[in-house]
């Protein structure tokens, strides 16, 4: 179709309309971590958009004995500490009208009466019309309880297009290997049916991550040359100053590969390699995503130690600050065989891709938090320009800054201005903040939104989780079968161990320097 306007109208879901209807959020856990960081404060933001319904009420349920003037106290000390934009009296003052609290054991069957009388007193009163979202905002181990119990309680509808809305939001992480995910699932989904579960991996929520699909299918120049006859490799790399921090408990019975590659370098993954979606419709982007995941070239057995580095942070200093070895850290096992890094290198096996390594990176205590993928383009014939073929022309780099400096870069070999004809590499620049001023909302801004409004495309489905679990498994069985007494460490404040350069020095390439 051409601009002079032939051919048919575009496609309904070409844009999206965010207008949420009235609802309810219920959050369990509703005093804990996640809600006082992330998701109260991601409200009070769409509050202030104006983006929230008209109508909404929060509704926070936890073991501390707190009534709704506590619960909004908390709050506000939580959006002062960790809202994007500060909290201001005005707002605020409407905002907390809308937030409610309820304190009760999440494991006792008899809250869940006493959960859905205080629910309905405050959809009477608000005059709710009875739209339902459930956070669970809790450690896995307690879905089932607060599941059965919502299910006794009476409190969830089967999916009616023509009634009020019924929804569950559920937080990673979702099991720790293929068979608990398959259990967690199913505990769910005895309750809940799919269309009506959101599983989040917060990475989708970012708008930089966003902007990969708007990158690649918004613009004609990178698709003809995305694939492998023009790209060498690619490179992910989610690298974190901090430590393990006040997270021992959870961490010692994770680690990288499932905290963080299981899930958020998974779908990054699925992102840039995927293919072009039909349409922008849920199940459409997460067929195409999910068709990445099962193009994944098993790692297991043997291959497991040929392909995959896994190794702790050692003492050392980050930001000038003194981190003491993971093994030391507070609530870690002084014999822990946790792993705070991970490195794998990766195939795809379906046509696109044919024959081109990835090269993902993962891990704590590193020189500086740093999210980006990398793709590096083939090399040019080494004949022009070049008065050492020995040295190779640096290839073409789109790098692509998920976080902290948000936005994109590409090298390019450029003459340097003067009569002799000397190439060096530059590169063009593009920085989110310089081109659209405002600050980008937060991931679970865009989250919270898409769960009221009812888009799931940005959510796991439960076949995406279990083939993201059965590709990660066998890494995990063949980590245990070669044995957990040594693992290879590097200092805190680097940028990994030599055994992950090595990973990819092998190949003639190299991590990049972020
Ligand atoms: C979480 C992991 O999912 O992601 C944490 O459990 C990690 O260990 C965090 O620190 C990183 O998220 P972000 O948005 O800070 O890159």
């Amino acid at each position: 179709m051409t601009e002079s306007g032939q051919g048919p109208p575009s496609r309904p879901d070409s844009g999206r309309v965010l207008t949420p209807e009235p609802c309810m959020l219920v959050i369990f856990g509703g005093s804990g971590d996640l809600a006082r960081r992330k998701l109260v404060p991601a409200l009070y933001n769409l509050f202030l958009d104006g983006t929230l319904p008209s109508n909404f009420a929060v509704l926070g349920i936890g073991r501390k004995p707190l009534g709704d003037e506590d619960f909004r106290a908390s709050t506000r000390e939580g959006i002062t500490a960790y809202s994007r934009r500060p909290l201001a009296d005005k707002p605020w003052t409407e905002f907390e009208r809308h937030l409610f609290y309820l304190s009760g054991s999440i494991e006792d069957p008899q809250s869940y009466q006493a959960i859905k009388t205080h629910l309905e007193k405050i959809e009477a009163e608000r005059s709710l019309p009875g739209n339902r979202i459930f956070y669970l905002a809790i450690p896995p181990t307690s879905y089932a309880a607060v599941c059965e119990g919502l299910q006794r309680a009476g409190l969830v509808r089967p999916p009616d297009p023509a009634g009020p809305f019924c929804r569950i939001i559920v937080e990673k992480p979702i099991g720790r290997d293929l068979q608990s995910a398959r259990q967690i699932n199913a505990v769910i989904g005895q309750v809940f049916d799919e269309s009506q579960i959101f599983r989040i991996d917060h990475y989708l929520g970012k708008e930089t991550v966003q902007n990969i699909m708007v990158l690649r299918f918004a613009n004609s120049i990178f698709e003809p040359i995305w694939n492998h006859k023009y790209i060498d490799h690619m490179q992910i790399t989610v690298s974190e100053a901090e430590g393990v921090g006040t997270r021992a408990t959870y961490y010692e019975e994770t680690g990288a590969l499932r905290d963080m590659v299981q899930n958020h370098l998974l779908q990054l993954l699925c992102l840039v390699a995927m293919e072009p979606p039909y349409s922008l419709e849920s199940d459409v982007v997460r067929n195409v995503r999910i068709d990445v995941l099962r193009c994944l070239r098993p790692i297991a057995g043997k291959d497991v130690e040929q392909f995959t580095v896994r190794a702790q942070y050692s003492s050392g200093k980050v930001d000038g600050r003194e981190v003491p070895g993971y093994r030391r850290e507070p609530g870690v096992n002084p014999d822990s065989t946790t792993e705070t890094y991970v490195a794998l290198k990766l195939f795809l096996d379906n046509w696109r891709w044919a024959g081109v390594p990835f090269y993902l990176r993962t891990g704590k205590a590193m020189l500086k938090r740093a999210t980006e993928v990398a793709v590096q383009f083939k090399d040019i014939p080494q004949i022009l320009f070049n008065p050492n073929p020995a040295a190779r022309q640096p290839p073409n780099v789109l790098a692509l800054r998920i976080q902290p400096e948000e936005g994109m870069s590409l090298r390019i070999i450029s003459k340097v201005p003067g009569s002799k004809v000397q190439t060096n590499p530059v590169e063009m620049n593009f920085k989110y903040g310089d081109a659209f001023g405002a600050p980008s909302p937060e991931a679970y801004e865009r989250l919270l939104l898409d769960v009221m409004v009812g888009d799931a495309s940005l959510f796991m489905r439960r076949d995406a989780v279990e083939a993201s679990w059965a590709w990660v498994t066998p890494i995990l069985d063949g980590w245990a079968a070669y044995g957990t007494k040594w693992l290879p460490e590097y200092l805190a404040g680097s940028w990994g161990p030599v055994e992950a350069d090595r990973l990819i020095e092998n190949d003639g390439r190299k991590w990049r320097t972020l």
